[in-house]
C-alpha cells in the first residue's frame, strides 16, 4: 500500500498558487489539498469555486477539496463544476450527509466525510458504505500551522478497525499538523492519505519535505 501525500495549499503563498502547484508536482505529491472555508462553519474565509476552477486548469494533480462550510449540500455542485476530483464534507456541517455524499459521487468525484477532533468515529457509521475516504481532523479546522492532537493516532486506529469489522472499504485521510514526526505512527495506525501544509510549504524545499514525509509514512506502513 502506497500512502498518498497531499500538500495543503493553505500553507502556500496565495499570491503564487501556480508556483505551489508546480512544487507539489515536482515533489511527487499524489493530490493537492484545497481548504475551502466560509466564515461560518469556521471563522476564516479562503477560496471558492472560481479559484478551484483556476487551479484545475493549472495542474494535472487531482484536487482534494475540503469543504469547511455550513450546509454544503447547497454549494457542492459548484465545486463539482469547478473540477474538484475529491470532495469532503464535515458530518457536523450538514443534516443531509447521505444526500451530499450521493451528489458528490453522482457528479463523478470521490466522496469524503470529515470528523472534527471532538466528533467520535461512530459519526461515520451510517455513511461507511457511501464514502471513498474518511478524514480525521487532527487539529480543529479553520487554520493551518496548528499543533497536532496526539490522540488522533488512536482515533485513526479505531476507525480502521471499525471499517474492517464492518466490511466497508474506504481510505483514511488525516488533516492537521501532520509532519515527518507523526506520519509513521499515523500510517501504522491505518492512515493512507496524509495532508501536510506547514510541513511542506513551510519548509525551504517542499520537495525534500515531501520525500521525508513519504519515507516516514513507508516506515510506518512496514511497522
Ligand atoms: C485546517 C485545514 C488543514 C490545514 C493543514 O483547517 O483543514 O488542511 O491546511 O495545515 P497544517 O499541515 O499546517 O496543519
Ligand atoms: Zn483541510
Amino acid at each position: 500500500m502506497k500512502v498518498k501525500i497531499a500538500p495543503s495549499l493553505l500553507a502556500a503563498d496565495f499570491a503564487r498558487l501556480a508556483d505551489a502547484l508546480r512544487m507539489a508536482e515536482e515533489a511527487g505529491a499524489d493530490l493537492v489539498h484545497v481548504d475551502v472555508m466560509d466564515g461560518r462553519f469556521v471563522p476564516n474565509l479562503t477560496i471558492g469555486p472560481p479559484v478551484v476552477s483556476a487551479l484545475r486548469k493549472a495542474t494535472r494533480l487531482p484536487l482534494d477539496v475540503h469543504l469547511m462550510i455550513e450546509s454544503p449540500e447547497t454549494a457542492l455542485v459548484r465545486y463539482l463544476e469547478a473540477g474538484a476530483d475529491w470532495i469532503s464534507v464535515h458530518v457536523e456541517a450538514t443534516r443531509h450527509l447521505h444526500r451530499c455524499l450521493d451528489a458528490i459521487r453522482r457528479g463523478g468525484a470521490r466522496a469524503g466525510a470529515v470528523i472534527n477532533p471532538g466528533t467520535p468515529t461512530g459519526a461515520l457509521d451510517a455513511a461507511a458504505g457511501d464514502i471513498d475516504y474518511a478524514v480525521v481532523m487532527s487539529v480543529n479546522p479553520g487554520a493551518g500551522g496548528q499543533t497536532f492532537i496526539p490522540s488522533s493516532i488512536a482515533k485513526v486506529g479505531r476507525l480502521a478497525r471499525e471499517a474492517a469489522a464492518s466490511g466497508h472499504r474506504f481510505e483514511i485521510e488525516v488533516d492537521g499538523g501532520v509532519d515527518a514526526g507523526n506520519a509513521g505512527a499515523l500510517c501504522a495506525a491505518g492512515a493512507e492519505i496524509l495532508v501536510a501544509g506547514t510541513s511542506v510549504y513551510g519548509e525551504a524545499d517542499p520537495r525534500t519535505a515531501v520525500a521525508r514525509l513519504r519515507q516516514a509514512a513507508a516506515e510506518g506502513v512496514r511497522a
